[in-house]
């Protein structure tokens, strides 16, 4: 996005974004890396969830992600520590017990933001400028669905909400065909789904087409600054589950795909679409039902990404990783 200036230069205008986060290792990489835009992306405040492990943690690994970006001005808020309906799930058994495998984590000096993550949503995008603001949804939706229902007029501040999750012609990671965003909590995905806001979805179809290789943590490794290495000692860990599981060379870093999307879309292609989420107790629970040929003539409520230039992702995110310290 950009705007003309009085010279005719130019100027690129930020994205005014809230990053909503369970963080998790991939939200961690994610979260270094858009701190690491300050260029392109006016970080509001970050937003905690409960997910790949409990609230506490979520909240104090987004706490230390900021602190390695040296940015400490931006607010962390937490949020819901469960579903909306759901009992929680989470996944240690990827991201390991702390949500940081591989690295050793210690209590950030900056604490929490004062009031909840639900209560900031209602308020910013009530009172925010119309269509202005971008959210990042990096787990369950569950922060985004509360404050819609309590508020359903904060449709009015969002300019869109992208979001990593769901799967179709990929299969599922959590059951044979939900993804586990989708499946933590799906009730509060369908009421993002229904809510209006433009939606943009990076699911497992694109996030499993962007796989580290020896080639590329190298090059993130070659970086050698603190952030660099602490998101080469998480990768290395987190990468081996699905390098087993699927039998691949490498491991996708799903959530860091949403930020390369923001900063270069033209990175990525994809398709608008109608999607509904299976909310029944059963096999199909979480699943993404996508009409991707269009077969039901339905209102196109979300632009799916299915394809993305995988080295141009690992490209950008080195860049950015390499501005940190
Ligand atoms: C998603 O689930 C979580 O475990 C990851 O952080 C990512 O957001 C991938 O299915
Ligand atoms: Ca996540």
């Amino acid at each position: 996005m950009s705007l003309m200036t009085a010279t005719g230069v130019d100027a690129a205008e930020k994205i005014d974004l809230i990053i909503d986060a369970d963080p998790g290792v991939d939200d961690m990489v994610a979260l270094l890396f858009a701190l690491a835009s300050t260029q392109e992306l006016n970080i509001r405040a970050l937003t905690t969830v409960a997910g790949n492990v409990r609230l506490h943690k979520t909240s104090r690994n987004a706490r230390l992600a900021r602190e390695w970006a040296g940015r400490e001005e931006v607010p962390v808020y937490a949020g819901a520590s469960t579903p909306l309906l759901r009992k929680p799930i989470y996944a240690e058994d990827i991201h390991g017990k702390e949500g940081v495998s591989g690295i050793t984590v210690h209590e950030p000096e900056k604490g929490l933001a004062e009031g909840n993550a639900v209560e900031y949503l209602v308020n910013t995008l009530t009172a925010a400028r119309p269509h202005s603001i971008t959210i990042a949804m990096l787990g369950p939706q569950t922060n985004l669905a509360l404050a819609l229902v309590q508020e359903p007029n904060i449709v009015q501040g969002i300019k869109e909400v992208v979001v990593m999750g769901g799967a179709h012609f990929n299969g599922g990671n959590i059951t044979p065909l939900a993804e586990f965003n989708l499946f933590a909590d799906p009730q509060a995905a369908e009421v993002v789904l229904n809510s209006g806001v433009p939606l943009t979805y990076l699911p497992l179809d694109v996030t499993h087409k962007m796989l580290t290789s020896d080639a590329r943590v190298q090059k993130i490794a070659a970086l050698n600054n603190n952030a660099s290495r602490q998101v080469v000692d998480m990768l290395n860990d987190y990468i081996k589950a699905d390098m087993e599981r699927y039998g691949i060379a490498g491991g996708p870093v799903h959530d860091a795909t949403v930020i390369a999307y923001l900063l270069k879309p033209q990175l990525f292609s994809g398709r608008a679409v109608n999607v509904v989420v299976d909310c029944g107790e059963g096999p199909t629970l979480g699943q993404t039902v996508v009409d991707w040929y269009d077969d039901l003539k339905a209102p196109k409520n979300v632009f799916w990404v299915e394809g993305g230039d995988a080295q141009g992702f690992f490209d950008l995110l080195t860049e950015r990783l390499a501005r940190l310290k």
